[in-house]
């Protein structure tokens, strides 16, 4: 199986790093023009460097997905550098701080939480579908976590958002199947990225438990979710409409 988007244009957010760079990396080697937006301006602007260095056509974006109105402007943006969206992965998330129990945790960092991972996602994905519509054709895959399949303790915000863009990517992806426009969801399991580097170095032994309970024996690779998302905005996963697929190690399947 040879996927590739020759003359096509993805959008991937938070692909500074971690999983969402190496979104963007295989939307390129598949011959995708790539927008690569992040918070970050000096990150994004490296990591767009880099691929465009080895001939690859990508596009840094600055932008705070959870601005709704900055999140306008970077698909505005989009369209009038590569002419169009056809496909989009929303992967910007962000770990809430791990607390022993919610009675510790305070109120803004569920509120910081929520309006990233999950305003952020219906952000991106409303001016995403709004492009998408005028073509009649798109995918659109959506990051959520193993934390939006099972509960794990101490990150009950976290895992509150990514439940959140499971109920949200089955409701759209039912309004717009019909537009042509195909939604799904992903969810990662523990791997090797800066987050979770991190998060090691935050709370090691909260981490310990997560990654010992991976029945495969080992993390994940950015790149092993990277090639998921990229199978579901083929037409190879034509017929896959608001589901979500866990790459995980098996951590969800006990
Ligand atoms: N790595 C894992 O083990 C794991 C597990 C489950 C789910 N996930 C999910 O996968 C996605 C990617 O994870 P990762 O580990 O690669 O993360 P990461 O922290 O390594 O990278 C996330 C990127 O998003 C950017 N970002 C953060 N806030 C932003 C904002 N408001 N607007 C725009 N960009 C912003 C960061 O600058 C960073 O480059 C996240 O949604 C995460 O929740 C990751």
């Amino acid at each position: 199986m040879d996927i590739r988007f020759d003359n096509k244009v993805a959008f991937v957010t938070g692909a500074a790093g971690g999983i969402g760079f190496a979104a963007a990396k295989i939307f390129a080697e598949a011959g995708a023009k790539v927008a690569m937006a992040d918070i970050n301006e000096k990150r994004i602007n490296e990591a767009a460097d880099s691929l465009n260095c080895t001939g690859y056509d990508v596009l840094p974006i600055t932008l705070d997905v959870s601005d709704e109105q900055q999140v306008k402007m970077a698909v505005e943006q989009v369209v009038s550098h590569f002419g169009k969206i056809d496909v989009a992965y929303n992967n910007v998330g962000i770990h809430a701080a791990v607390r022993e129990n919610l009675a510790d945790t305070e109120g803004w960092d569920f509120d910081h939480v929520l309006a990233v991972n999950l305003r952020g996602i219906w952000n991106c994905t409303k001016y995403e579908l709004i492009e998408m519509k005028k073509y009649g054709k798109g995918a659109i895959v959506n990051c959520s976590s193993q934390g939006g399949l099972v509960g794990i303790p101490c990150i009950g915000a976290y895992n509150a958002s990514k439940h959140g863009i499971l109920g949200l990517t089955k409701s759209v992806a039912l309004e717009y199947a019909r537009q042509g426009i195909r939604i799904n969801a992903i969810c990662p399991g523990t791997c090797e990225t800066p987050m979770v580097k991190h998060a090691i170095e935050m709370s090691p032994d909260h981490m310990a438990r997560v990654i010992d309970a991976i029945p495969l024996g080992r993390v994940g690779k950015p790149e092993e979710i990277a090639s998921m998302v990229l199978l579901l905005c083929s037409d190879y996963a034509g017929f896959a409409v608001g589901q979500t697929w866990a790459m995980d190690g098996g951590y969800t399947v006990m």
